[in-house]
């Protein structure tokens, strides 16, 4: 690597920063990424305006494009909301708290799409401010889910490389369908209806 990074991040910003420089090569350093992504400790000051909620489901706010390399979002979880269980398009997915905490159910792939069975779960984490956790598809699938009824939650998101479909799953039988996943917000600013052409910007199955 040609250029330092700063390892103890004092700012989001100066995260944002950080991650430009492990991404300029093309090998990521998984662990490299995940210390200073944890190192960075979480001020609203800095994220409160990327962090846009609804009542409905979870958002995805898009606050960096990485020069193409990753895209880093602000994820906010609204009481009981949850994603569905999905792959992460052969990208590397960092997952940090910034408020609240969630609940990352991990699953292994299903078997064969024509067996319908109930999906294997392996293992199920709670991540509090400041953790971050890794995923990526060779080491499983994963739902994630604020189980509080009275908090909300606020993760900040490292997808590499960019992905804009993955594959959800259905628990009780395996089957998948492909879902396009977009933006509630940009930079700070509500996605106007149009541009996702749906309200629902995010990795949820109907009926979930
Ligand atoms: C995740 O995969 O970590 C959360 C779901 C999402 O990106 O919408």
């Amino acid at each position: 690597m040609s250029k330092t990074y700063v390892k103890c991040p004092s700012s989001l910003e100066e995260l944002i920063a950080s991650l430009h420089i492990l991404f300029e090569e093309d090998n990521v350093n998984i662990e490299e990424v995940q210390e200073v992504m944890e190192n960075y400790k979480s001020n609203v000051d800095d994220w409160g305006k990327f962090a846009i909620y609804d009542n409905h489901r979870y958002t995805r706010n898009l606050v960096d494009e990485g020069n193409g390399k990753f895209n880093l979002m602000l994820l906010c979880w609204g009481e009981s909301q949850g994603s569905s269980i999905h792959s992460h398009s052969d990208a590397h997915c960092f997952m940090k708290m910034l408020d609240g905490t969630l609940t990352e159910t991990l699953y292994h792939w299903p078997e064969k799409a024509s067996k319908k069975r109930p999906m294997e779960q392996f293992a199920a984490n709670d991540y509090h401010e400041n953790q971050v956790a890794y995923i990526c598809d060779e080491k499983g699938l994963h739902r994630v889910e604020n189980k509080s009824h009275t908090e909300t939650a606020c993760s900040l998101h490292l997808y590499s490389p960019p992905f804009d479909t993955c594959k959800c799953f259905d628990q009780r039988t395996g089957k998948t369908f492909s879902t396009k996943v977009t933006f509630w917000s940009r930079f700070g600013k509500r996605t106007p209806f149009n541009v996702n052409g749906c309200q629902s910007a995010c990795i949820t199955a109907e009926g979930d």
